[in-house]
């Protein structure tokens, strides 16, 4: 009964068999009002719990109808509602919850959580995003870069701005791709050094280069997120502004990468804080394919935890 927890601790075989079963489902569903079952049902009679103790707009939605596209059904959960929040441990809840539903996806905010969560319930958990990675984005953006440029192997992605949960799954990502990242922005707010380690023993390089115009040249992806995240305090907003502004995503940056170079982002966008409206809305970004593939990347991830 595999979970999926992150990027770096499921085996690269089935990673790539997630991704090539994504693209085969996206595929199958072309042209197909977004309520139309799919024509297998591998989560048929089968119940998935998806709890939130942060807000969402694109993994609450995406999993919810992909569940149902494959004929399962789902449980939305607020963290804050459950008894969860109301002091039942974590290990009390997943041996609950496994009495009733056949999997679990959280997101949540510490790690220590999701770990927990896996260790003692006897269904699959899923890692919608903790303040430390986001597994399910990266699987998405493997999913979209491929469909537009092929294979992302010997490929160069440059990170952008804050060395946070999105870039970390990035991080593990290269190393199970074989693909090179370049990370840029302000040493405060520098990758998880021990990520950074994990992907080079990999055989990838990593880079971290402060100067942003230097470290997109040549890259065939650029890369950013918000400038503060969910689990960020508000009182260090304006810090963050300060530190991280050199490293804007706008055309003067882009003009520096691969002509042919994408952008994503993994939304929600803080328009003309991390990212113009040129770059966002421009010929280079394929950020509402990102979002679309949360839906096929994540119903592939579903079927590999259940083993249908
Ligand atoms: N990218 C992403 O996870 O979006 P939501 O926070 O809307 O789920
Ligand atoms: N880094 C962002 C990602 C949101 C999907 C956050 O954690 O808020």
């Amino acid at each position: 009964m595999p979970h999926f927890l992150d990027i770096h601790t499921t085996g690269a075989s089935d990673l790539r068999a997630m991704i090539d079963n994504a693209h085969t489902m996206k595929a199958a569903r072309k042209g197909r009002p977004m309520a139309a079952p799919d024509d297998e049902q591998p989560l048929k009679n089968r119940m998935v719990a998806l709890i939130f103790e942060k807000p969402s707009t694109r993994t609450r939605v995406s999993f919810d109808v992909g569940v149902r596209q494959m004929g399962g059904q789902t449980m939305v959960l607020s963290g804050s509602e459950m008894q969860l929040g109301h002091g039942e441990t974590i290990a009390d809840t997943a041996r609950v919850l496994s009495r009733y539903v056949d999997m679990i996806m959280i997101r949540t905010f510490e790690e220590s959580v999701l770990q927990e969560l896996a260790e003692y319930a006897s269904v699959p958990v899923i890692n919608g995003l903790t303040n430390r990675t986001h597994p399910c984005q990266i699987m998405a953006d493997i999913q979209t870069f491929e469909e537009h440029r092929g294979p992302i192997a010997g490929r160069r992605v440059v990170w952008s701005g804050d060395g946070n949960n999105v870039c970390a799954s990035f991080l593990h990502a290269a190393g199970q791709f074989g693909f090179d990242l370049v990370f840029t922005g302000p040493e405060a707010l520098d990758p998880d050094p021990e990520f950074v380690a994990l992907a080079r023993a990999s055989g990838v390089e990593v880079e971290i280069i402060r100067d942003p115009v230097r470290a997109v040249a040549g890259a065939d992806l650029v890369v950013t997120d918000t400038w503060v995240s969910m689990h960020d305090s508000q009182s260090n907003r304006e810090r963050r502004h300060n530190l991280l502004r050199p490293y804007q995503v706008n055309d003067a940056l882009m003009a520096q990468a691969k002509p042919d170079a994408l952008f994503m982002h993994c939304l929600p966008a803080h328009r003309e804080e991390e990212v113009t409206n040129s770059v966002m809305d421009g010929p280079q970004s394929v950020v509402f394919d990102e979002a679309e593939n949360r839906l096929h990347a994540q119903k592939a991830v579903l079927r590999y935890c259940l083993g249908v």
